[in-house]
């Protein structure tokens, strides 16, 4: 296969951490990102700091990171192939104690961060025409759950599931694709100790594990013919309950 260069947002910890780690050891170059440097350059250590990996810490609302994500694709392996949208932040809080500030944080770094980063990419894959845009989305923007309040963290989500298909229809006829991959629950930092709680949601009854999600990541970044899907890969919440 064609190797390529793939450039990975939150790339520290989680399922960036992982997605990074698949596209190494299937031989394509890697440029990493997150926000904190020290945390970014133990990840980089950790992943073998070799000759087709790269890093660049920083914030991805700012659309310099993107910037100078992209330019060090290009000056490290001369081409940025695949954008991977993955940085993002979760947390909850009720929706009437929700104030701008609150708000803006997710808005920033889950849609500001998709938006601009992939801004910052695009002119270069119009010029290869060629080029592949993947976020990480939810399934639960269209299968909402009580008892958890996460009206800002869905609410930015399902902004990045609208600039999906959006960017897809403007974008098809340069040979531009742009999909979502949406996890289910999975096993990362983000949940702390506490994943599991969530097993009961899946249909699978258990939670997904960041390999789970890597895997389709890949493939849809390799696959000629996907652009403007949902993807999810969430043991089944989207597609039922289960009457425990
Ligand atoms: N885990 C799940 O169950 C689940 C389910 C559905 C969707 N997702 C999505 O999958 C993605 C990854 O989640 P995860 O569970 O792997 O989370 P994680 O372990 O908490 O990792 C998040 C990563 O994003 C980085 N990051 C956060 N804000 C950033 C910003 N403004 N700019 C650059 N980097 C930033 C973090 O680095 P720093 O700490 O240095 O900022 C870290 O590397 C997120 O978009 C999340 O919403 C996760």
């Amino acid at each position: 296969m064609k190797k390529q260069t793939i450039i990975v947002t939150g790339a520290s910890s989680g399922i960036g951490k992982e997605i990074a780690r698949h596209f190494l050891k299937n031989g394509d170059n890697v440029v990493i990102n997150s926000t904190t440097a020290h945390k970014l350059e133990q990840v980089y250590q950790e992943l073998g700091a070799g000759e087709n990996l790269a890093m660049v810490a920083g914030n991805v609302k700012d659309k310099s990171t993107g910037e100078r994500l992209l330019a060090t694709a290009i000056e490290r392996f001369g081409t940025a192939d695949v954008l991977i949208n993955n940085a993002g932040i979760f947390e909850t809080k009720p929706f009437l104690e929700v104030d701008e500030a609150y708000l803006d944080r997710f808005l920033d770094t889950n849609l500001k961060g998709t938006y601009f980063t992939t801004q910052a990419i695009l002119p270069q894959m119009l010029k290869q025409h060629d080029g592949v845009v993947i976020n990480i989305g939810t399934p639960l923007v269209n299968h909402a759950l009580g008892g958890v309040p996460i009206t800002a963290q869905m609410a930015s989500k399902g902004a990045i599931h609208a600039l999906t298909i959006q960017l897809a229809a403007e974008f098809g006829k340069d040979n531009i694709r742009v999909n979502t991959v949406a996890p289910g629950t999975i096993r990362t930092p983000m949940h702390g100790d506490s994943a599991d709680n969530s097993a009961g949601l899946h249909l699978l009854n258990r939670v997904g594990e960041v390999e789970e999600v890597a895997e389709m990541v890949y493939t849809v970044a390799k696959s000629d013919f996907i652009t403007g899907a949902i993807i999810n890969v969430d043991g089944g919440i989207a597609a039922g309950h289960n009457l425990n």
